[in-house]
């Protein structure tokens, strides 16, 4: 054998590449259709002004000798650095250094490459359901067993759901490894200070790393819900923390995020930043000068007004989503702290045959919730990224057919 063979265990297609192959398939045998999209998260807010003019600015230095930038640091330009330390950390009273941060092209790649800086033989906790990054990329690894048609054997999940709140009890056996999202996707849930002290001990006990993934944080309204696991004394020593621009600053399309590997986290007498730095000088060649220079834009007075307008308007489409699935009788949680909105499906439906159902009789495309994990199972998620208008269509596209199913 010359491939690897993880990747045969692991299922055929990616939640979301499923996901779209269906409504392909929907789209080319009714072209008369008007499918609204509230499926995968991805942003419809153009790009804000500030950020545009610092994208022409870039381009304008990249066409002249003097201020042309080829290969950049690997970790990152120390002025996006020191822009992510003051206005993601200092302002939160926060001390992470700019050493401390690497900027990256997506919390995608960088939650899925982490585990490269840990042993085959770590153990892994997820919450469950989970974004399906972190549980592939172990897979892929080969550090989570087989897939049985339903769980990695090797995997500790974590269940969240109404009966516990949404808040993941600690392992019941050891593990090295634990992925956290908050606020969460897909559930749209959030952990309280309480919640994450929790979490910092046990690691700071049992020797645990935390993967920290704050991709939605700038849809926490208020000062309740911490914005970054830092918060909590000591989990410096315990945790990495993956942000990034494209929910909050519609970079989906440019891609740049930042991952927090502090200068304390170490294990096995040797430092996970320096690890990490060594991994990403191999691998990668930094994210584009130009979008860096972008990024930059969203800390400057205008960038940080024209994004966290974009980030209500996205939470007020949210609002009313999870307000029709409550006027309907659906209990639903998130979209408060968060854009996605999730479910138990009504009338004890399993989540593809809602999934089915909601595309071929209100042409409305969601996630089924089976595909974040087993406790996902008949549940479901609806996303807040599309236009006002297209959410208010398909609100009441959605208030009907809740209505047909009585
Ligand atoms: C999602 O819909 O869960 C996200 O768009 C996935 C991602 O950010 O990669």
């Amino acid at each position: 054998m010359i491939t690897n063979q993880h990747f045969g265990e692991i299922p055929q297609s990616y939640l979301f590449s499923e996901v779209a192959e269906r409504v392909r398939r929907f789209e080319t045998q009714h072209p008369e259709a008007r499918v609204l999209r509230l499926g995968i998260g991805d942003v419809t807010r153009p790009l804000a002004p500030a950020v545009v003019e610092a994208l022409h600015r870039a381009v304008d230095e990249q066409a002249a000798a003097a201020s042309f930038q080829g290969y950049g640091p690997e970790a990152g330009y120390g002025f996006l650095r020191e822009a992510i330390a003051a206005g993601e950390y200092a302002a939160l009273g926060v001390d992470v250094s700019a050493d401390e941060i690497f900027i990256g092209d997506g919390s995608k790649s960088d939650s899925a490459n982490i585990q490269e800086l840990f042993s085959e033989t770590a153990r892994v906790a997820v919450t469950d359901p989970v974004y399906p990054v972190y549980v592939d990329s172990n897979a892929m690894a080969g550090r989570i067993g087989s897939f049985d048609g339903e769980r990695w054997t090797g995997l500790t999940y974590m269940p969240c759901d109404d009966t516990n709140e949404y808040r993941p009890a600690l392992p019941a056996k050891p593990v090295e490894l634990i992925y956290l999202c908050s606020p969460n996707n897909p559930t749209g849930t959030t952990l309280s200070r309480d919640d994450l002290t929790k979490w910092v001990e046990y690691a700071r006990e049992t020797g645990a790393v935390i993967l920290f993934d704050v991709a939605y944080r700038a849809f926490i309204t208020g000062d309740d819900v911490p914005r970054s696991i830092y918060e909590i004394e000591g989990a410096d020593e315990v945790a990495i923390e993956f942000g990034s621009f494209s929910k909050t600053a519609g970079f989906t399309g440019l891609r740049c995020s930042w991952t927090v590997v502090p200068r304390n986290l170490r294990r096995d007498g040797v430092s996970l930043n320096a690890m990490w730095l060594r991994r990403q000088s191999t691998k990668f060649n930094g994210t584009p000068y130009i979008v860096q220079r972008a990024a930059e834009a969203t800390y400057g007075a205008a960038g940080r007004a024209q994004v966290q307008a974009d980030v209500e308007y996205y939470l007020a489409n949210a609002r009313l989503i999870r307000e029709t699935l409550e006027a309907a009788g659906v209990a639903a949680v998130g979209g408060e702290h968060s854009p996605y909105v999730w479910f138990r499906c009504p009338r004890g439906m399993d989540s593809w045959e809602f999934f089915d159902a909601l595309l071929e009789r209100a042409q409305i495309v969601g996630t089924p919730g089976v595909g974040f994990g087993p406790t996902g199972a008949g549940h479901f998620r609806l996303s807040a990224f599309n236009t006002a208008e297209a959410t208010q269509e398909a609100a009441g596209r959605l208030a009907s057919f809740l209505a047909t199913l009585g």
